[in-house]
């Protein structure tokens, strides 16, 4: 979908994404719907494109709408995918509509020099998005496929180690589905590289406020944080990511309970380092290993 939004375009860059109100005036859908911006341009002032999957009554409300209708739209939201300073060997890794935001990468990383290959990856072929831009842009790209309707039978990470031989890759950057990108990540790790991720958490404002989307990621302090995926990520690096503790609050986790006791420090001293509890928890009940994070149970009517 394509909106004219200059603002936006204006202020773009790869790996930010945008919220978009649906249902209407009267609709009992409140929460925004994220989608990663795609591609800007600059047709009448700054269009904005994202691209999306009919997943439920919000983006088939979407699906419905028509040239020059009125869309309330957010952006550009989250921290956008870091780039190398040196021209070096970039892999870009997509699991489904995950490889929608790494085409703008794409063309960023080539400003910088940089050489691009793509590994996209989807369960069919109508799920792949971006293949023949991959096979026409990309220095090389790689198409797995599920059920194997195009290019290689099976998923990306079959192909991850033998891409990054042939094409001696020095930096990953991966979006699409969370066990894709922990798998990623692993590989990433087996063979000493850098992976930064774009994760896909469930979000509801988008701006912050609610604690939805946290997810536990080790600072450079080597502390955990329960930090929010709209606005401290979406991208993040790959083994800074908690992937097994992903979906809880870990029990050593900055601000949950036990922490005071590991570290030696108050919860006052704690909110010196930060404020207030990352996780929006303070005061939360006593219990040992992990608990759900905030936000994790079925919604409806969202
Ligand atoms: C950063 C980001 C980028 C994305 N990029 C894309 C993209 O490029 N293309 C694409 O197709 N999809 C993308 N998605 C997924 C997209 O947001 C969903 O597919 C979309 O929200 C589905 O809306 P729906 O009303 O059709 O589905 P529904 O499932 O009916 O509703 C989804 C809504 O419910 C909320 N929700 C669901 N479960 C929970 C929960 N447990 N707690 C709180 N809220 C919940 C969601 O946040 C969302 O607002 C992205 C998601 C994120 C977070
Ligand atoms: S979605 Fe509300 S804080 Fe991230």
């Amino acid at each position: 979908m394509t909106v004219v939004a200059p603002g936006i375009a204006a202020r773009f860059k790869p790996g930010q994404f945008v919220t978009v109100a649906v249902g209407g005036p009267d609709t009992s859908m409140v929460l925004r719907r994220a989608f990663s911006i795609h591609d800007v341009r600059p047709d009448h002032g700054g269009t904005v494109e994202f691209i999306f999957a009919i997943t439920g009554r919000g983006t088939s409300w979407l699906a419905e709408r028509r040239a020059r209708d009125v869309l309330d739209v957010t952006g550009p939201l989250g921290r956008p995918f870091p780039v190398p300073r040196d021209p070096v060997s970039c892999l870009l890794v997509g699991g489904g509509y995950g490889s929608a935001p790494l085409f703008a990468l794409a063309d960023r990383l080539r400003q910088r020099r940089c050489s691009v290959d793509f590994l996209l990856g989807a369960a069919s072929g109508d799920r792949v998005f971006g293949a023949l831009t991959a096979r026409r842009t990309g220095r090389s790209a790689t198409i797995t496929m599920a059920d194997g309707s195009l290019g290689v039978r099976g998923v990306v990470t079959d192909m991850l180690g033998q891409v990054i031989h042939e094409a001696r890759t020095d930096v990953i950057y991966a979006c699409g589905p969370m066990p894709m990108l922990r798998q990623v990540t692993a590989l990433a790790r087996r063979y000493d590289l850098p992976v930064q991720v774009a994760v896909e958490e469930s979000m509801a404002c988008g701006v912050g406020t609610c604690m939805t989307c946290v997810l536990p990621v080790v600072g450079s302090d080597g502390i955990t944080r329960m930090v929010r995926s709209c606005v401290d990520g979406p991208v993040f690096r790959g083994e800074r990511v908690r992937w097994d503790d992903v979906g809880t609050i870990p029990f050593d986790a900055f601000g949950a309970p036990g922490w005071e006791s590991r570290a030696g420090r108050s919860p006052r001293s704690a909110a010196g380092h930060g404020g207030r509890d990352p996780a929006g928890r303070a005061g939360a009940q006593q219990a040992s290993g992990r608990q759900p994070a905030p936000g994790r149970r079925q919604s409806h009517g969202t």
